[in-house]
């Protein structure tokens, strides 16, 4: 067809050609009467494009493409999904060819080390003859639950890790790129492992080979006062590099999109949980990839100053009160509950949790449905014995599966008893009967409902379905079981009002916010994580931002600047006139910081910060 041919080079996509030519048909538009190549024929061209463009952007159906910020009200809005390894992998390297800390020239890699070359991290868990060297213990109440491994230190020797890839797969000494370690005379030594967990016998001790392989990661040291290098040998201040590669095209916007900070793929730097100055979506710093195809790793740069604030750097934060936003480790001191015996497939009788959310996490663990596929999934679970019943989003309940009574037609007994919300054969589930205070026959006076065994002194402050294990005692007897959040791990939803208060009532979840449980300080230790930054893979689209992969690295300099007025660490080091860090305060990080002695508050701008 003639017209088709004429079409062929102003066409941008099938879509958008097989339009034009309905566009340039259409009865009303003149047809194109100008021979090819002359101007009038280009200008009607053009004139036929902006038309058609008009057209397409007016039209309801591809509205949000070309205007997202007009359907949705947000588009800043984080959501993660990483994608799954049978679809392709990204990676993320922090200070690939490390940083120039030691300046040693023989032992620098090159600030192009990690260039279109094969890379990638190694780290190691603390193994079990180093943990009894080192005289480490599982917390016990952490040892119940799992067997969580111990980081090893960045520089700990190859004899007392066990080593793994940045998914914590085990990896094998046969295709580490790390060099042996060295051995070195040490007058402390008297054996192996004697005294150190690095001796190696008399006078020997082994210490990691001070060059490290080109393109490994180095997340553990990241110093904020560094400067760095692009890979073009670009210096700048205050910088480290990132390395980065996808095993698939990196999401990057062109044409009109192409300086739309909202499009594209960018290293973004945040806080996990943020800090009691800025919650955790705050952008601290970024970074735009602006490679498509990675084939290895690729290397660029990221600054490391604070929100963009050229006088503020990163620093060795780490947090020391307790507040909204804490990760919390609740421990043994917690009230533990008796409650009704736990389901038992067999007899199908017990008590169980509700939401029952497909997958392990029920009531309390349950974190809300919402997304398509956690709908799906529950639907298709709906039919799965024992049933919860349809309940509010912000409530747990603790149900108890029980056999109708034989004695009664199945349909009348069960219409008879309360709040029964489902049945199958002869088994029905009903809310676990609530504690009442009475003098039972067998279990004697005390808290109890018809569904335990026992008698309590005191209701339990979890569930009204549950007794308090009595103080003193360390389990459950006569048919009961114990619950208890000891070991589980929380977010503060909320603080008490006055901090001094032993009995102030701080609320924990979850389940990421859907329902909260109360606790006393003394119930709690905080969970601070090894590292104090996170490097956020994100692609962003225009209508939201996709965290596709998290990295942590750990600034380990300089200490942060004590802000006066709160009496605590700021998230950053305030830099004075001469680029030097102030206030650095004792740079102790225990948990029980002294206000160091301020008298006057002069002290603070005395290194020549502002007024
Ligand atoms: C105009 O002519 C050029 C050169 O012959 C040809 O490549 C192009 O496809 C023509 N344009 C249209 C719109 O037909
Ligand atoms: C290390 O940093 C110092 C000062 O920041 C700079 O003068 C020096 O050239 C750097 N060395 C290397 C190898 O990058
Ligand atoms: C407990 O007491 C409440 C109110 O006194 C009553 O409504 C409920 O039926 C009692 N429950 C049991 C299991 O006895
Ligand atoms: C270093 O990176 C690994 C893998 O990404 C991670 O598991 C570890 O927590 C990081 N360490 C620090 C201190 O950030």
């Amino acid at each position: 067809m003639a017209g088709s041919g004429r079409l062929r080079p102003v066409a941008e996509s099938q879509f958008f050609c097989r339009l034009l030519i309905a566009f340039l048909l259409l009865p009303t538009s003149s047809r194109a009467q100008f021979q090819n190549g002359t101007s009038k024929f280009e200008q009607k061209l053009q004139k036929g494009e902006e038309q058609l463009r008009e057209e397409i952007q007016s039209h309801d159906d591809v509205k949000e493409y070309f205007f997202p910020e007009k359907l949705f009200a947000d588009i800043d809005i984080y959501r993660t999904e990483i994608p799954l390894s049978q679809d392709f992998t990204i990676g993320v390297m922090v200070n690939p060819c490390g940083d120039n800390s030691t300046g040693s020239p023989d032992t620098w890699l090159g600030y192009d080390c990690c260039m279109e070359r094969f890379g990638d991290g190694e780290y190691g868990y603390l193994n079990n003859d180093a943990m009894k060297t080192m005289d480490l213990v599982y917390p016990l109440y952490r040892a119940a639950r799992s067997d969580p491994p111990i980081p090893a230190s960045s520089d700990e020797i190859f004899e007392n890790i066990n080593l793994v890839d940045d998914r914590g797969g085990q990896k094998s000494m046969l295709t580490s790129r790390r060099a042996d370690d060295e051995i070195v005379v040490d007058e402390e030594c008297k054996g192996i492992h004697d005294p150190h967990p690095y001796c190696m016998g008399v006078r020997l001790r082994k210490k990691i080979y001070s060059q490290m392989a080109a393109c490994t990661d180095t997340n553990e040291t990241v110093n904020a006062m560094l400067e760095c290098y692009t890979p073009d040998g670009v210096r700048s201040k205050h910088c480290m590099q990132v390395s980065y590669t996808q095993s698939a095209f990196v999401h990057i916007c062109g044409q009109e999109f192409a300086d739309d900070p909202h499009c594209g793929t960018f290293l973004e730097i945040h806080r996990l949980n943020g800090s009691p100055d800025d919650p955790e979506e705050i952008l601290i710093s970024e970074t735009k990839l602006l490679t498509r195809e990675t084939s290895g790793m690729m290397t660029t740069t990221i600054p490391l100053f604070y929100r963009f604030d050229p006088t503020k750097i990163l620093c060795e934060f780490k947090e020391t009160v307790i507040r909204v936003g804490t990760m919390v480790l609740i421990n043994e001191q917690a009230p533990a509950c008796c409650c009704p015996a736990v389901y038992n497939t067999l007899n199908r009788e017990g008590r169980f949790m509700c939401p029952n959310k497909p997958g392990t996490a029920h009531g309390p663990f349950a974190d809300t449905v919402d997304t398509l596929e956690e709908e799906i999934a529950r639907d298709a679970s709906r039919g799965n014995y024992p049933f919860c019943p349809e309940m509010g989003e912000k409530e747990d309940l603790m149900a108890c599966s029980k056999q109708a009574s034989s004695g009664f037609s199945q349909d009348t007994r069960i219409e008879n008893q309360g709040g029964q919300f489902g049945t199958q054969m002869r088994h029905y589930s009903t809310p676990c009967g609530h504690l009442n205070l009475t003098t039972h026959a067998t279990k004697g006076y005390g808290w109890t409902s018809p569904d335990l065994k026992r008698s309590y002194n005191e209701r339990c402050s979890y569930f009204p379905s549950c007794g308090k294990l009595d103080s003193g005692k360390t389990t459950c007897v006569g048919g009961d079981d114990k619950f208890t959040f000891a070991g589980y791990i929380g977010k503060v939803t909320s603080i008490p009002a006055n901090l001094d208060d032993p009995n102030g009532i701080y609320t924990v979840t979850f389940n990421d916010g859907r329902t909260s449980y109360n606790f006393l300080l003394s119930d709690l230790e905080m969970q601070e994580p090894d590292y104090n930054y996170e490097l956020w893979y994100v692609q962003r689209t225009l209508y939201d931002l996709v965290i596709q992969q998290r990295k942590p690295f750990k600034v380990i300099s300089p200490k942060c600047t004590y802000d006066v007025v709160n009496q605590r660490y700021f998230p950053y080091a305030q830099l004075d006139a001469k680029g030097e860090p102030m206030n650095q305060g004792d740079g102790g990080f225990d948990g029980k910081i002294e206000a160091p002695d301020y008298t006057d508050g002069e002290v603070f701008y005395e290194a020549g910060g502002p007024p």
